[in-house]
């Protein structure tokens, strides 16, 4: 299927069942900024009368044409993607008498890449939070988890999978969000390259998908998900500190070279990472394997 008929591939029926007016929204602030887009804070009446919060994301430049199919591509994604409480929620869609704007699930904690900063820093203060807070940590992995087996039972991947794009919900919960980079995997077949490539998300690329994009498929979201075990041990660092470019990088990896062991994890989770991080995918565990296995090792952090 060309790219170019993902669009087309879905009924238009299914945008106007999922329509919503967007004179019941009402914008409070901004939760973060990205490339093309933004995500406000708003609340949408309910008919009942009540209000719920949501997260809104729109373009910043709704005359981009780049903007708009890489929004109209994300919406598709979400709708492929369907429901699954590991995965942040699309409420429904605002298209008419106005410019594109989703309408999500909010998540009252945010991103899980700023809950390990700040973790990080009380850590220093007080050493006993990081165990205390463990299972907090061993949980939202298993959870993360189950919504990557959820996109793999899908055929989606998402592409970038990474701390920044783990939103934490009411009673802690985290859920996979920013389809922004996802593609239906039967639908990329052997795209063009259609953006900047200094905007991928590199250093949490699996390296078939460094070298080509087209080669991405569930296990390079598995390669990701090692990296993000591995920023939760080191509190949210950036991982390949001073190396840049994929073209390094890739040698680099296929030269054996691999992120080092943190400090603060077990030998047994330094080695799950390390299953992640077989150059080749086909022998990467799972998405299940691997939750099996947080779920038999529950102390792996810290
Ligand atoms: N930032 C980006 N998306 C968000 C969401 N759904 N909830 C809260 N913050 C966000």
């Amino acid at each position: 299927l060309p790219e170019s008929s993902l669009s087309s591939s879905i009924d238009m029926e299914l945008l106007k069942e999922r329509e919503i007016d967007r004179s019941r929204l009402q914008v409070q602030q901004m939760l973060g900024e990205g490339a093309f887009g933004h995500v406000v804070k708003a609340t949408l009446a309910q008919p009942d009368g009540d209000n719920e919060v949501v997260a809104v994301k729109k373009l910043k430049d709704n005359e981009d044409p780049n903007a708009r199919k890489a929004l109209l591509r994300e919406t598709f994604t979400m709708l492929l993607c369907g429901h699954h409480g590991n995965v942040i929620g699309l409420k429904g869609i605002c298209f008419r008498d106005g410019p594109l704007q989703l309408v999500l699930e909010y998540a009252e904690h945010g991103n899980l890449l700023h809950l390990l900063w700040t973790l990080r820093t009380e850590s220093k203060l007080n050493r006993t939070v990081l165990v205390n807070k463990r299972h907090i940590f061993e949980n939202m992995m298993v959870e993360v988890c189950c919504g990557l087996e959820h996109l793999a039972n899908r055929r989606l991947v998402h592409r970038d999978i990474a701390a920044r794009n783990i939103l934490i919900c009411g009673k802690g919960t985290a859920k996979i969000a920013d389809f922004g980079l996802a593609r239906d995997m039967y639908a990329v077949g052997y795209h063009r390259q259609d953006r900047n490539s200094d905007l991928l998300p590199l250093k949490w690329m699996a390296p078939e998908g460094l070298k080509n994009e087209a080669l991405f498929t569930d296990k390079s979201d598995v390669w990701s998900f090692g990296v993000l075990l591995w920023e939760v041990a080191q509190l949210g660092r950036t991982p390949y500190p001073g190396m840049e470019g994929a073209g390094r990088l890739y040698d680099a990896l296929e030269n054996h070279f691999r992120l080092p062991r943190p400090l603060l994890c077990t030998e047994e989770r330094y080695q799950l990472m390390l299953q992640c991080w077989k150059f080749n995918e086909k022998i990467r565990p799972d998405a299940t394997t691997i939750r099996k296995q947080l779920e038999a090792d529950p102390n792996g952090f810290f």
